[in-house]
């Protein structure tokens, strides 16, 4: 299938591996030019090279630093770095329960998972506003319909993503500008791994019990992979989705349990 996106600029946050990364693949496949981000130069030149296709760029940012983050917005802003599609996907926080959360806590996710994206956002938005065309995919958890115990800042700071991307999509779809999320349930990323080591460790079970106990609490039985999450990215990004905004997008292999 065609997703008429060949030859859009697509620029993905944390895209050296994981769920980002893939999402970064299935657009370059798709004939879109890339930027690929993430912390060190090494690894988002990996993760440039293994792209499909030419013409892709990549970009060291961390997302938790205020001037990097600001030398992100200024290429967007002055034109150098051309984005229609922004995938937004941040590193996740810290597993912590909330009564074990302080005020420097939250500041410290508040600025590399909130701020990041309302500022990059606001950046890409004025190009794609001239060009009358824009794709803004933010990917956030499962936690914003059912919160997942011990992820407290997940749960809190993404629901007000959930909020803004909601409240934006509005506000730009006189522009041709969508704007959607993706929900994953539980993919088989690095993010994840830790996450499960750190649960299995407070419980005092082996990794492979505590994979099999979350496992177990999946309809699908069984951990989604980082490519399902992409072709629903893949999705929102394309031509094809053209009258869906304001969207969120479940791939949690049936495992959020309400309507
Ligand atoms: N996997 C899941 O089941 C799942 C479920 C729900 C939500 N999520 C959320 O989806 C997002 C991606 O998940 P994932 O599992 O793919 O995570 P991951 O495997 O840990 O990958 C995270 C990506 O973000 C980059 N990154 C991390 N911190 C960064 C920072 N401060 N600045 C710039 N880039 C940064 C990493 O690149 P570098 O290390 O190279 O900088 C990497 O490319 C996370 O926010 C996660 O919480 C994941």
């Amino acid at each position: 299938m065609d997703l008429k996106i060949a030859g859009k600029n697509a620029l993905v946050l944390g895209s050296t591996r994981g769920i980002g990364n893939a999402c970064a693949k299935v657009l370059a496949e798709e004939g879109c030019r890339l930027t690929v981000c993430g912390r060190s130069a090494d690894t988002v030149e990996k993760a440039r090279r293994d792209l499909s296709g030419s013409g892709h760029d990549g970009i060291v940012v961390d997302l938790s630093d205020r001037t990097s983050v600001k030398a992100l917005v200024m290429a967007i802003e002055s034109g150098d770095l051309l984005v229609d599609i922004l995938v937004n996907n941040t590193g996740g926080p810290p597993l912590q329960k909330i009564v074990e959360t302080s005020l420097e806590d939250w500041e410290t996710n508040v600025r590399s998972m909130l701020y990041p994206i309302f500022e990059i956002t606001s950046a890409a938005l004025r190009g794609m506003t001239e060009r009358r065309w824009g794709r803004i995919i933010t990917i956030v958890s499962s936690g914003v319909i059912q919160p997942i115990v011990g992820l407290g800042i997940s749960n809190a700071l993404r629901s007000s993503i959930v909020g803004w991307s909601k409240t934006l999509s509005e506000e730009v779809a006189p522009s041709g500008i969508t704007v959607n999320c993706v929900i994953p349930g539980r993919i088989r990323t690095q993010r994840v791994q830790q996450v499960d080591e750190v649960r299995a460790e407070a419980l005092g079970v082996s990794l492979e019990e505590m994979c099999q106990h979350s496992v177990a609490a999946i309809p699908m039985g069984r951990y989604g992979e980082p490519e399902e999450i992409a072709s629903a990215v893949g999705f929102l990004a394309s031509g094809l989705s053209s009258y869906m905004t304001g969207s969120m997008i479940r791939v949690d292999g049936g495992s959020i349990r309400s309507l």
